[in-house]
Protein backbone atom coordinates (compact mmCIF):
# COMPACT_ATOMS: atom_id res chain seq x y z
CA UNK A 1 0.00 0.00 0.00
CA UNK A 2 1.31 3.70 -0.82
CA UNK A 3 2.29 5.67 2.50
CA UNK A 4 -0.84 7.36 3.65
CA UNK A 5 1.09 11.10 3.45
CA UNK A 6 1.78 10.10 -0.22
CA UNK A 7 -2.10 10.57 -1.18
CA UNK A 8 -2.40 14.62 0.53
CA UNK A 9 -1.62 17.90 -1.91
CA UNK A 10 -0.51 20.95 0.06
CA UNK A 11 -4.04 22.14 0.68
CA UNK A 12 -4.87 19.09 2.60
CA UNK A 13 -7.12 17.56 -0.50
CA UNK A 14 -6.52 13.98 -1.76
CA UNK A 15 -4.31 12.99 -4.62
CA UNK A 16 -2.91 10.08 -5.97
CA UNK A 17 -4.27 6.42 -5.37
CA UNK A 18 -7.96 6.41 -5.23
CA UNK A 19 -8.67 4.13 -2.41
CA UNK A 20 -10.77 0.73 -3.06
CA UNK A 21 -14.07 0.80 -1.51
CA UNK A 22 -17.10 2.85 -2.34
CA UNK A 23 -19.98 3.66 0.00
CA UNK A 24 -23.74 2.97 -1.26
CA UNK A 25 -25.12 6.10 -1.61
CA UNK A 26 -22.18 8.16 -1.83
CA UNK A 27 -21.94 11.05 -4.76
CA UNK A 28 -19.26 8.32 -6.39
CA UNK A 29 -21.40 5.65 -6.30
CA UNK A 30 -24.04 7.38 -8.60
CA UNK A 31 -21.06 8.47 -10.54
CA UNK A 32 -20.22 5.01 -11.22
CA UNK A 33 -23.56 4.27 -11.91
CA UNK A 34 -23.89 6.86 -14.34
CA UNK A 35 -26.50 8.67 -13.31
CA UNK A 36 -24.88 12.34 -12.69
CA UNK A 37 -26.21 13.43 -15.85
CA UNK A 38 -29.60 12.09 -14.87
CA UNK A 39 -29.27 13.43 -11.58
CA UNK A 40 -28.67 16.81 -12.27
CA UNK A 41 -27.88 18.15 -8.71
CA UNK A 42 -28.10 21.68 -10.23
CA UNK A 43 -31.75 21.24 -10.82
CA UNK A 44 -32.91 18.37 -7.97
CA UNK A 45 -31.50 17.36 -4.92
CA UNK A 46 -29.62 14.18 -4.32
CA UNK A 47 -30.57 13.54 -0.17
CA UNK A 48 -33.26 14.93 2.02
CA UNK A 49 -31.79 14.78 5.98
CA UNK A 50 -34.25 14.21 8.38
CA UNK A 51 -33.83 14.63 12.19
CA UNK A 52 -35.79 12.32 13.97
CA UNK A 53 -37.07 12.63 17.82
CA UNK A 54 -35.13 9.76 19.00
CA UNK A 55 -33.46 10.19 22.44
CA UNK A 56 -29.67 8.80 23.29
CA UNK A 57 -28.16 6.77 26.09
CA UNK A 58 -24.55 8.16 25.10
CA UNK A 59 -23.54 11.46 26.30
CA UNK A 60 -20.81 12.12 24.07
CA UNK A 61 -18.78 15.32 25.00
CA UNK A 62 -18.11 16.28 21.48
CA UNK A 63 -21.92 15.85 20.54
CA UNK A 64 -23.36 18.20 18.09
CA UNK A 65 -26.86 17.60 19.14
CA UNK A 66 -28.58 17.80 15.98
CA UNK A 67 -31.96 18.44 16.15
CA UNK A 68 -31.55 19.45 19.84
CA UNK A 69 -30.31 23.01 20.09
CA UNK A 70 -33.30 25.42 20.28
CA UNK A 71 -36.83 24.91 21.58
CA UNK A 72 -38.41 22.46 19.09
CA UNK A 73 -42.21 22.48 18.07
CA UNK A 74 -44.47 20.01 17.50
CA UNK A 75 -43.00 16.61 15.87
CA UNK A 76 -43.69 15.60 12.25
CA UNK A 77 -45.96 12.82 12.56
CA UNK A 78 -45.44 9.31 10.48
CA UNK A 79 -48.12 10.67 7.69
CA UNK A 80 -46.20 14.02 7.61
CA UNK A 81 -43.31 12.26 7.04
CA UNK A 82 -44.52 10.25 4.31
CA UNK A 83 -45.90 13.31 2.54
CA UNK A 84 -42.44 14.64 2.63
CA UNK A 85 -40.99 11.21 1.27
CA UNK A 86 -42.76 10.89 -1.13
CA UNK A 87 -42.39 14.32 -2.64
CA UNK A 88 -38.93 13.78 -2.26
CA UNK A 89 -38.97 10.85 -3.96
CA UNK A 90 -41.01 12.22 -6.96
CA UNK A 91 -38.39 15.35 -7.79
CA UNK A 92 -35.06 12.63 -7.49
CA UNK A 93 -34.06 12.69 -4.53
CA UNK A 94 -32.49 9.31 -3.62
CA UNK A 95 -31.23 8.97 -0.37
CA UNK A 96 -33.15 9.85 2.85
CA UNK A 97 -30.01 10.72 5.42
CA UNK A 98 -30.74 10.06 9.45
CA UNK A 99 -28.14 11.93 10.96
CA UNK A 100 -29.49 13.22 14.03
CA UNK A 101 -30.47 13.38 16.83
CA UNK A 102 -30.56 10.32 18.82
CA UNK A 103 -29.78 6.46 18.79
CA UNK A 104 -31.87 5.22 16.16
CA UNK A 105 -31.14 1.78 17.23
CA UNK A 106 -31.69 1.64 20.50
CA UNK A 107 -34.71 -0.56 20.88
CA UNK A 108 -37.58 2.24 21.21
CA UNK A 109 -36.22 4.71 18.99
CA UNK A 110 -36.23 1.84 16.28
CA UNK A 111 -39.28 0.14 16.95
CA UNK A 112 -41.62 3.52 17.01
CA UNK A 113 -39.74 6.14 15.01
CA UNK A 114 -36.88 4.97 12.93
CA UNK A 115 -38.17 1.69 11.15
CA UNK A 116 -41.31 2.89 10.11
CA UNK A 117 -39.39 6.08 8.31
CA UNK A 118 -37.03 3.63 6.45
CA UNK A 119 -40.03 1.11 5.63
CA UNK A 120 -41.65 4.29 3.76
CA UNK A 121 -38.47 5.44 2.34
CA UNK A 122 -37.55 2.30 0.95
CA UNK A 123 -41.47 1.96 -0.46
CA UNK A 124 -40.58 5.32 -2.28
CA UNK A 125 -37.79 3.70 -3.84
CA UNK A 126 -35.52 5.64 -1.90
CA UNK A 127 -32.03 4.35 -0.20
CA UNK A 128 -31.35 5.28 3.69
CA UNK A 129 -27.53 6.45 5.15
CA UNK A 130 -27.86 5.73 8.71
CA UNK A 131 -25.57 6.91 11.38
CA UNK A 132 -25.48 5.29 14.62
CA UNK A 133 -23.03 4.08 17.53
CA UNK A 134 -24.09 0.53 16.78
CA UNK A 135 -25.62 0.46 20.85
CA UNK A 136 -29.20 -1.24 20.02
CA UNK A 137 -27.83 -3.34 16.78
CA UNK A 138 -28.93 -7.24 17.13
CA UNK A 139 -29.98 -9.92 13.75
CA UNK A 140 -33.63 -9.06 13.53
CA UNK A 141 -32.34 -5.02 13.34
CA UNK A 142 -29.24 -5.92 10.97
CA UNK A 143 -31.02 -7.69 8.54
CA UNK A 144 -33.86 -5.13 8.27
CA UNK A 145 -31.20 -2.87 7.51
CA UNK A 146 -29.94 -4.66 4.93
CA UNK A 147 -33.18 -5.52 3.18
CA UNK A 148 -34.22 -2.02 2.84
CA UNK A 149 -31.49 -0.81 1.36
CA UNK A 150 -30.06 1.05 4.32
CA UNK A 151 -25.97 2.23 4.18
CA UNK A 152 -24.79 2.26 8.27
CA UNK A 153 -22.01 4.60 9.01
CA UNK A 154 -21.08 3.40 12.44
CA UNK A 155 -19.64 6.29 14.87
CA UNK A 156 -16.79 4.85 16.25
CA UNK A 157 -14.06 7.02 18.24
CA UNK A 158 -11.83 4.91 19.90
CA UNK A 159 -10.72 0.80 20.16
CA UNK A 160 -9.30 1.68 23.75
CA UNK A 161 -12.54 0.74 26.51
CA UNK A 162 -11.25 3.55 28.85
CA UNK A 163 -10.82 5.84 25.82
CA UNK A 164 -14.37 4.85 24.51
CA UNK A 165 -15.99 5.77 27.82
CA UNK A 166 -14.15 9.19 28.56
CA UNK A 167 -15.87 9.96 25.22
CA UNK A 168 -19.39 8.78 24.74
CA UNK A 169 -19.88 8.31 28.90
CA UNK A 170 -21.94 5.17 28.56
CA UNK A 171 -18.55 2.87 27.73
CA UNK A 172 -19.86 -0.87 27.06
CA UNK A 173 -17.13 -0.66 23.92
CA UNK A 174 -17.30 -5.06 23.98
CA UNK A 175 -21.07 -5.03 23.35
CA UNK A 176 -20.35 -2.24 20.14
CA UNK A 177 -17.81 -4.72 18.74
CA UNK A 178 -20.05 -7.42 18.81
CA UNK A 179 -22.66 -5.47 17.51
CA UNK A 180 -20.72 -4.40 14.81
CA UNK A 181 -19.76 -8.08 13.83
CA UNK A 182 -23.17 -8.98 13.90
CA UNK A 183 -23.56 -6.37 11.14
CA UNK A 184 -20.63 -7.49 8.95
CA UNK A 185 -22.01 -10.49 9.01
CA UNK A 186 -25.31 -9.81 7.84
CA UNK A 187 -23.86 -7.46 5.17
CA UNK A 188 -21.61 -10.18 4.45
CA UNK A 189 -22.92 -11.00 0.75
CA UNK A 190 -24.28 -7.27 -0.46
CA UNK A 191 -20.71 -6.59 -1.36
CA UNK A 192 -20.18 -6.02 -5.14
CA UNK A 193 -17.46 -5.07 -7.47
CA UNK A 194 -18.03 -1.88 -9.51
CA UNK A 195 -17.32 -1.41 -13.39
CA UNK A 196 -14.24 0.20 -12.34
CA UNK A 197 -13.04 -2.35 -10.28
CA UNK A 198 -13.65 -0.84 -6.93
CA UNK A 199 -15.56 -2.66 -4.28
CA UNK A 200 -18.84 -1.16 -2.58
CA UNK A 201 -19.60 -1.92 0.62
CA UNK A 202 -22.83 -0.39 2.70
CA UNK A 203 -20.99 -0.14 6.11
CA UNK A 204 -18.38 2.38 7.43
CA UNK A 205 -16.66 3.39 10.38
CA UNK A 206 -17.20 7.29 11.09
CA UNK A 207 -14.41 8.56 13.68
CA UNK A 208 -14.76 12.31 15.06
CA UNK A 209 -11.01 13.13 15.34
CA UNK A 210 -9.99 14.87 18.95
CA UNK A 211 -7.15 15.22 21.05
CA UNK A 212 -7.78 11.59 22.66
CA UNK A 213 -8.25 9.36 19.82
CA UNK A 214 -5.97 11.11 17.49
CA UNK A 215 -3.22 8.81 17.84
CA UNK A 216 -5.76 5.90 16.88
CA UNK A 217 -6.65 6.31 13.54
CA UNK A 218 -4.53 3.92 11.69
CA UNK A 219 -5.58 1.51 14.51
CA UNK A 220 -9.48 1.90 13.90
CA UNK A 221 -8.81 2.38 10.07
CA UNK A 222 -7.09 -1.29 9.97
CA UNK A 223 -10.45 -2.10 11.90
CA UNK A 224 -12.44 -0.83 9.26
CA UNK A 225 -10.81 -3.54 6.87
CA UNK A 226 -12.39 -4.49 3.42
CA UNK A 227 -15.44 -3.93 4.43
CA UNK A 228 -16.27 -0.99 5.65
CA UNK A 229 -15.69 2.42 4.39
CA UNK A 230 -13.39 4.78 6.63
CA UNK A 231 -14.18 8.35 7.69
CA UNK A 232 -12.29 10.66 9.51
CA UNK A 233 -14.21 13.68 10.23
CA UNK A 234 -13.07 17.25 12.18
CA UNK A 235 -14.89 17.99 14.95
CA UNK A 236 -17.70 20.92 14.43
CA UNK A 237 -18.29 23.81 16.88
CA UNK A 238 -21.59 23.01 17.44
CA UNK A 239 -24.23 21.39 20.69
CA UNK A 240 -21.87 20.34 23.45
CA UNK A 241 -18.67 22.37 21.07
CA UNK A 242 -19.57 25.82 21.40
CA UNK A 243 -18.82 25.28 24.95
CA UNK A 244 -15.27 26.36 25.00
CA UNK A 245 -14.17 24.49 28.22
CA UNK A 246 -15.19 21.09 25.88
CA UNK A 247 -13.41 22.42 22.94
CA UNK A 248 -10.00 23.06 24.88
CA UNK A 249 -10.79 19.40 26.52
CA UNK A 250 -11.29 17.75 23.37
CA UNK A 251 -9.86 19.62 20.10
CA UNK A 252 -7.67 22.63 21.61
CA UNK A 253 -6.00 25.74 20.32
CA UNK A 254 -4.22 25.16 16.93
CA UNK A 255 -5.16 21.19 16.29
CA UNK A 256 -8.09 21.97 13.93
CA UNK A 257 -5.53 22.60 11.25
CA UNK A 258 -3.46 19.36 11.83
CA UNK A 259 -7.28 17.46 12.32
CA UNK A 260 -8.36 18.47 8.73
CA UNK A 261 -5.14 17.28 7.52
CA UNK A 262 -5.50 14.06 9.22
CA UNK A 263 -9.20 13.70 7.85
CA UNK A 264 -8.06 14.31 4.62
CA UNK A 265 -4.98 11.99 4.41
CA UNK A 266 -7.04 8.78 6.56
CA UNK A 267 -10.13 8.91 5.02
CA UNK A 268 -10.95 6.72 1.93
CA UNK A 269 -13.03 9.64 0.36
CA UNK A 270 -10.12 12.21 1.33
CA UNK A 271 -12.97 14.39 2.95
CA UNK A 272 -16.57 13.94 3.97
CA UNK A 273 -18.22 10.38 3.49
CA UNK A 274 -20.30 12.50 1.02
CA UNK A 275 -17.89 14.68 -0.79
CA UNK A 276 -18.73 15.58 -4.11
CA UNK A 277 -16.59 18.94 -6.24
CA UNK A 278 -15.28 19.26 -2.36
CA UNK A 279 -18.32 20.46 -0.75
CA UNK A 280 -20.21 17.88 1.46
CA UNK A 281 -23.26 16.37 -0.49
CA UNK A 282 -26.01 16.33 2.36
CA UNK A 283 -25.38 20.01 2.69
CA UNK A 284 -25.11 21.20 -1.15
CA UNK A 285 -26.81 18.65 -3.15
CA UNK A 286 -29.93 18.29 0.05
CA UNK A 287 -32.45 19.39 1.39
CA UNK A 288 -32.69 19.04 5.86
CA UNK A 289 -35.52 19.07 7.92
CA UNK A 290 -35.56 19.17 11.42
CA UNK A 291 -37.54 16.53 13.72
CA UNK A 292 -40.82 19.40 14.08
CA UNK A 293 -40.52 20.15 10.45
CA UNK A 294 -38.39 23.51 10.12
CA UNK A 295 -35.46 23.14 6.66
CA UNK A 296 -32.17 23.50 8.10
CA UNK A 297 -29.15 24.38 5.86
CA UNK A 298 -27.94 20.85 7.25
CA UNK A 299 -29.09 18.28 10.00
CA UNK A 300 -27.04 20.19 12.05
CA UNK A 301 -27.41 23.71 11.61
CA UNK A 302 -30.07 24.28 14.01
CA UNK A 303 -29.45 27.99 13.78
CA UNK A 304 -30.71 27.94 10.61
CA UNK A 305 -34.42 27.23 11.33
CA UNK A 306 -35.39 30.35 12.56
CA UNK A 307 -34.73 31.55 8.86
CA UNK A 308 -35.75 29.32 6.60
CA UNK A 309 -39.62 28.27 7.04
CA UNK A 310 -41.33 24.90 7.78
CA UNK A 311 -42.78 22.15 5.56
CA UNK A 312 -46.31 22.70 7.50
CA UNK A 313 -46.56 25.89 5.38
CA UNK A 314 -47.50 23.55 2.98
CA UNK A 315 -45.53 21.51 0.70
CA UNK A 316 -45.20 21.39 -3.03
CA UNK A 317 -42.87 19.72 -5.50
CA UNK A 318 -41.97 23.03 -6.84
CA UNK A 319 -41.75 24.64 -3.51
CA UNK A 320 -39.15 21.74 -2.62
CA UNK A 321 -37.40 22.58 -5.57
CA UNK A 322 -37.38 26.35 -5.11
CA UNK A 323 -36.07 25.94 -1.70
CA UNK A 324 -33.48 23.54 -2.65
CA UNK A 325 -31.90 26.21 -5.50
CA UNK A 326 -32.68 28.85 -3.10
CA UNK A 327 -30.14 27.17 -0.72
CA UNK A 328 -27.71 26.57 -3.35
CA UNK A 329 -27.74 29.99 -4.82
CA UNK A 330 -26.93 31.42 -1.25
CA UNK A 331 -24.52 29.08 -1.12
CA UNK A 332 -22.81 30.34 -4.18
CA UNK A 333 -22.97 34.00 -3.05
CA UNK A 334 -21.59 33.64 0.50
CA UNK A 335 -18.53 31.42 -1.50
CA UNK A 336 -18.07 34.38 -4.13
CA UNK A 337 -17.53 36.85 -0.95
CA UNK A 338 -15.70 34.77 1.33
CA UNK A 339 -13.53 33.66 -1.70
CA UNK A 340 -13.39 30.03 -0.84
CA UNK A 341 -15.81 27.17 -0.89
CA UNK A 342 -15.81 25.57 2.47
CA UNK A 343 -16.82 21.90 2.61
CA UNK A 344 -18.88 22.33 5.45
CA UNK A 345 -20.32 26.02 6.17
CA UNK A 346 -20.85 24.85 9.58
CA UNK A 347 -17.16 24.06 10.19
CA UNK A 348 -16.05 27.49 8.58
CA UNK A 349 -14.81 30.80 10.54
CA UNK A 350 -17.79 33.03 8.60
CA UNK A 351 -20.50 30.28 9.31
CA UNK A 352 -22.27 32.90 11.13
CA UNK A 353 -22.33 35.02 8.63
CA UNK A 354 -23.75 32.27 6.24
CA UNK A 355 -26.50 31.51 8.65
CA UNK A 356 -27.47 35.62 8.56
CA UNK A 357 -26.99 36.26 5.16
CA UNK A 358 -30.04 33.58 4.74
CA UNK A 359 -31.85 36.40 5.71
CA UNK A 360 -30.67 39.60 5.03
CA UNK A 361 -28.17 38.87 2.33
CA UNK A 362 -24.28 38.70 2.50
CA UNK A 363 -22.50 40.19 4.97
CA UNK A 364 -18.63 39.60 5.47
CA UNK A 365 -15.38 40.32 7.97
CA UNK A 366 -13.58 43.61 6.73
C1 LIG B 1 -25.08 13.22 16.30
S1 LIG B 1 -24.69 11.57 15.90
C2 LIG B 1 -26.31 10.83 16.04
C3 LIG B 1 -26.35 9.40 15.58
C4 LIG B 1 -25.72 8.37 16.50
N1 LIG B 1 -26.05 8.53 17.87
C5 LIG B 1 -24.20 8.35 16.31
O1 LIG B 1 -23.48 8.71 17.26
O2 LIG B 1 -23.77 7.99 15.23
C6 LIG B 1 -24.41 11.58 14.16
C7 LIG B 1 -22.97 11.74 13.73
O3 LIG B 1 -22.51 13.01 14.15
C8 LIG B 1 -21.17 12.90 14.58
N2 LIG B 1 -20.90 14.05 15.46
C9 LIG B 1 -21.53 14.36 16.61
N3 LIG B 1 -21.05 15.50 17.11
C10 LIG B 1 -20.09 15.93 16.27
C11 LIG B 1 -19.25 17.08 16.25
N4 LIG B 1 -19.28 18.01 17.19
N5 LIG B 1 -18.39 17.19 15.23
C12 LIG B 1 -18.34 16.25 14.24
N6 LIG B 1 -19.13 15.16 14.20
C13 LIG B 1 -20.00 15.01 15.21
C14 LIG B 1 -21.15 11.55 15.26
O4 LIG B 1 -19.84 11.06 15.38
C15 LIG B 1 -22.00 10.74 14.31
O5 LIG B 1 -21.19 10.22 13.28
Amino acid sequence: MAPRENLVGDDGSRVGKKPTKVLKGMPEYFEIREETEQLETDKCPQYLMMNLETSCPFSCKKCAQPGRNREMGQTLSLDERKNILKIAADIGVRELVIIGAGEPTSPKNFKDVVSPVIESTYKEGMGTILFTTAFGINKEQAEFFRDHDVTVLVSLDSLNPNTYRELTWIGKLTRILENIQILRDTYKNTQEILRDGRKLVRLAINVTIQKGNVDELDTVRNFAGDDMQFIANVPMPEGKLRIYRNWSELVGDGNLEIFSRLAAEKSDTGSHSSVAEGTCSYFKRGISIDSDGQFLTCGYASDSAHYLGNVREGLTRQKLLEHYKEMRKKYEEWCQKIRRRPSCPLRDGEYENFIRSLETGIETKE
